[in-house]
């Protein structure tokens, strides 16, 4: 098996195991997707930070004119130490921001404050006033639309903790009009992740449509308007035609834009990086325990956490496949608890110790939401330009982990 031309043998046989790999070449012609959907009317491409942060592939992205969206002030610094450049293509969303991360934004001169209650917006005034740095802000407002996903990344019920009723909107961007230190910029919504139809975009947009409307014949005219991330991939194995799925979102989208003259922002973070990663882990031991086939793999659930939160799907396969007969097997980590799993049932080509295998589709949400639970140490990270392989994070050492502490 291989990423791009390099073999994943040969990448874990020089870099060690667990590691993850990710495809440059696919992140790179996702971004690009995107760009040439929207390429009918003005647009930024915001890539969520969150999905995968490694400095590499935010400067890949920086490269090829992405802007970022990012939810803390360690996002904004990943984003000054990757492209500093990119700094005016920053938004800032998130439904918690301390006055220093804003301060930090205001100095830095961020695109947009993504404003999630009037509360903050409130807060945001006061410190562009002081700072004396105008603040360009969107509301993030919460169209009421159920989205067919996860309910732990469904955000754009009015039940859910995320953006203001978007009701309550019209009366908030009058309120703020008539502070000098604030620009009512746009109005962003993010429905939620791993979202596979295009509907709900479109649903999404066209109440966002009518309030920028509603906005403008009360005399707010906005610059741009935010759809959010949230576009789903195909984590099971079998044709998926990327490249259809952005076309359809963003027909979804413009058709329920039209008549909005303005810029359009849009903040994909899983689409352009899931299927361009894996995580390669050698196998342990292969244990039976009454009926069951345990493959026990160097990887745990700290490294990528998704099967055991979400009970999320990822296709296993074998590195080098042996000949032989399938069997049914739990793929598990060597971490102590019973959620420790990538797979449940799944039916495998025999699997020995010391073979590698690869779980797919693990470039986004993977190394973002690891952690070093079981003083673990985090994996190496690889990025797969054409035919060169290039660490772009080294395996984390024990005095790492042990820096910070004090006994
Ligand atoms: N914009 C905002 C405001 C967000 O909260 C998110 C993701 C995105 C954009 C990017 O969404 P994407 O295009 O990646 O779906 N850890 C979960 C996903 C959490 C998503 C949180 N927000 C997972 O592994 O499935």
């Amino acid at each position: 098996m291989h990423c791009g031309k390099v073999s994943l043998d040969a990448l874990a046989r020089r870099h060690g195991t667990p590691l993850y790999v990710y495809s440059a070449d696919q992140i790179v012609e996702r971004l690009g997707l995107f760009q040439k959907a929207f390429a009918s009317r003005e647009h930024l491409v915001c890539y969520a930070v969150k999905a995968n942060s490694a400095l590499a592939i935010l400067k890949l992205l920086a490269d090829r004119g992405a802007g970022f969206d990012i939810v803390s002030g360690g996002e904004l610094a990943r984003v000054m130490a990757a492209a500093p450049e990119a700094v005016g293509r920053v938004v800032f969303s998130g439904a918690g921001k301390t006055p220093e991360e804003i301060d930090h934004a205001l100095i830095l001169g961020i695109l947009e404050f993504n404003v999630e209650s009037q509360a903050e917006l409130e807060l945001l005034g006061k410190r562009a006033a002081r700072l004396k740095k105008k603040a360009r802000f969107a509301l993030r407002v919460n169209p009421d639309i159920f989205a067919e996903t996860h309910p732990y990344i469904s955000t754009g019920l009015r039940e859910h903790k995320f953006g203001v009723d978007i009701r309550a909107a019209r009366a908030i961007y009058k309120a703020a009009a008539g502070n000098r230190w604030l620009e009512a910029h746009s109005v962003s919504v993010h429905i939620g992740s791993q979202i596979r139809s295009a509907d709900p975009f479109g649903a999404a947009m066209e109440r966002v449509a009518k309030l920028a409307r509603q906005l403008q014949r009360a005399g707010i005219q906005l610059t741009a308007l935010d759809a959010g991330g949230g576009l789903g991939i195909d984590y099971h194995m079998g044709s998926f035609d990327a490249a259809a799925k952005v076309a359809e979102y963003a027909a979804a989208i413009e058709k329920s834009l039209a008549g909005f003259e303005g810029r359009l922002m849009i903040e994909p973070g899983r689409f352009i990086v899931a299927q361009a990663g894996a995580l390669v882990t050698r196998v342990l031991q292969v244990k039976r325990n009454g009926k069951k086939t345990f493959v026990i793999t160097d990887a745990g659930m700290n490294d990528l956490i998704r099967p055991a939160l979400y009970q999320a799907h990822h296709e296993i396969v074998p590195v080098r496949p042996r000949e032989g007969k399938s069997r049914i097997v739990d793929v598990v980590g060597p971490i102590c608890e019973s959620g420790d799993f990538f797979a449940h049932d799944r039916k495998l080509a025999p699997i020995e110790p010391g073979d590698l295998i690869a779980i797919l589709d693990a470039g986004a949400y993977g190394m973002a939401q690891s952690s070093n639970y079981n003083t673990r140490l985090r994996p190496a990270e690889v990025l797969v330009e054409g035919a060169k392989a290039r660490l772009i994070r080294r395996r984390e050492t024990m005095a790492d982990l042990l820096g910070p502490e004090i006994s």
